[in-house]
């Protein structure tokens, strides 16, 4: 699948009912011989909502003054880690909005080695946006070694109707690259069905993963945000969801072994939506692990589902649904991504 043109991934992206249905089950099968049936879990902590970004379709953004703003303490997020532990997780993603003071990356290194004395096994993914490379390099250092920095649209046009001038695509691209030369195991992703996108855009944007060769991806579809000035922007639910799950599955058949997230996003446009990413051949679910006062307050998009239930209540339910799928939650692996594995294993042997 390696060669696949940018033409044909149009016209995979483009299929519905039962020829989406075989597509959705090859990238199944692909998974399964590729990455096993285990799907993995990852505690995702949302620990603070400041940011200094003014993407125009995030209800984050910064000239957003319709949310209250907040930063978990540390003792708030170590004790949301250590829930996640005693729930059987062994893997953790810590996101927030971005921000380049040194207060800031600080207290983020400082909490990574906090978690890391604590529970020296566990892998952290972190995804707090673009950062020089010393940071990226502080804070892999200090114990994280996953980074998630979606790229949004790898076209950069595209990309300039989406965000501010202060924001620069190539800027985001040197980090990914930074991020790889660090040693991190890198994903990225995009919006999907966000505005003024087209099919050879989205299209492009799996060409995008394979050449950076990336470990893992989450990507998910574009809801308006009310408080945004997309925040009217007509889009079919539909549509959304089909494209989102389409690109999920052209993505595993392109790149078989790398991890690919089943998002919330899919979850707000159908309450199936978490279990029809993983039946599209995607491999990790993030059930949030955020004090549950915090949790309707990172809020990038409206209706976005927000439970109250402790975060161990949110991984037996999504075990039950994965086994019910006939796959097997993996609660208690950490998930490398394969991909990562395998070419580090190729790098040594060179
Ligand atoms: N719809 C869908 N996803 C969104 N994000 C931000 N705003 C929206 C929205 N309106 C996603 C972006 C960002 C991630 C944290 O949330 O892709 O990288």
């Amino acid at each position: 699948m390696t060669s696949i043109s940018k033409k044909e991934i149009i016209e995979l992206l483009a299929l519905r009912g039962g020829e989406q249905a075989d597509l959705h089950k090859r990238a199944s099968e692909i998974r399964k011989n590729h990455v096993s049936d285990r799907i993995y879990i990852r505690g995702l902590i949302e620990f603070s909502n400041i940011c200094v970004n003014d993407c125009f379709y995030c209800g984050i953004r910064k000239s957003n003054n319709r949310i209250n703003r907040y930063e978990l303490t540390t003792q708030e997020i170590m004790s949301s880690v250590d829930e996640a532990v005693a729930s059987g997780l062994t893997s953790l993603v810590l996101q927030s909005g971005e921000r380049r003071d040194t207060l800031f990356i600080s207290n983020v290194a400082e909490t990574l080695r906090l978690i890391k004395d604590k529970h020296p096994d566990i892998g952290i993914t972190l995804s707090c946006g673009e950062q020089n490379k010393n940071v990226y390099r502080e804070f892999f250092e200090a114990g994280a070694s996953r980074y998630l920095l979606r790229i949004e649209t790898s076209d950069e046009n595209h990309y300039k109707k989406l965000h501010p001038e202060s924001m620069n695509f190539n800027n985001r691209v040197r980090c990914l690259r930074d991020l790889r030369s660090t040693g991190y195991q890198v994903g990225t992703g995009v919006m999907i069905n966000s505005p003024y996108q087209t099919p050879e855009i989205l299209a492009g944007d799996i060409l995008f993963f394979r050449e950076l060769d990336i470990d893992m991806c989450g990507m998910g579809p574009f809801i308006p945000h009310r408080d945004t000035s997309m925040g009217g922007w007509d889009y079919n639910i539909d549509e959304s969801l089909n494209l989102g799950l389409n690109m999920i599955a052209v993505l595993r058949l392109v790149m078989p072994d790398i991890n690919i997230a089943s998002t919330t996003a899919l979850e707000t446009l159908s309450h199936q939506g978490r279990e029809m990413g993983i039946q599209a051949g995607a491999n990790v679910v993030m059930p949030q692990f955020s004090p549950a006062k915090n949790r309707n307050q990172y809020m990038l998009y409206d209706n976005k589902p927000v439970s109250e239930k402790p975060g161990s209540e949110l991984v037996d339910l999504i075990s039950r649904k994965i086994k019910i799928l006939g796959l097997i939650p993996a609660a208690e692996e950490s998930g490398t991504s394969i991909h990562y594995l395998r070419r580090n294993d190729n790098d040594s042997s060179c």
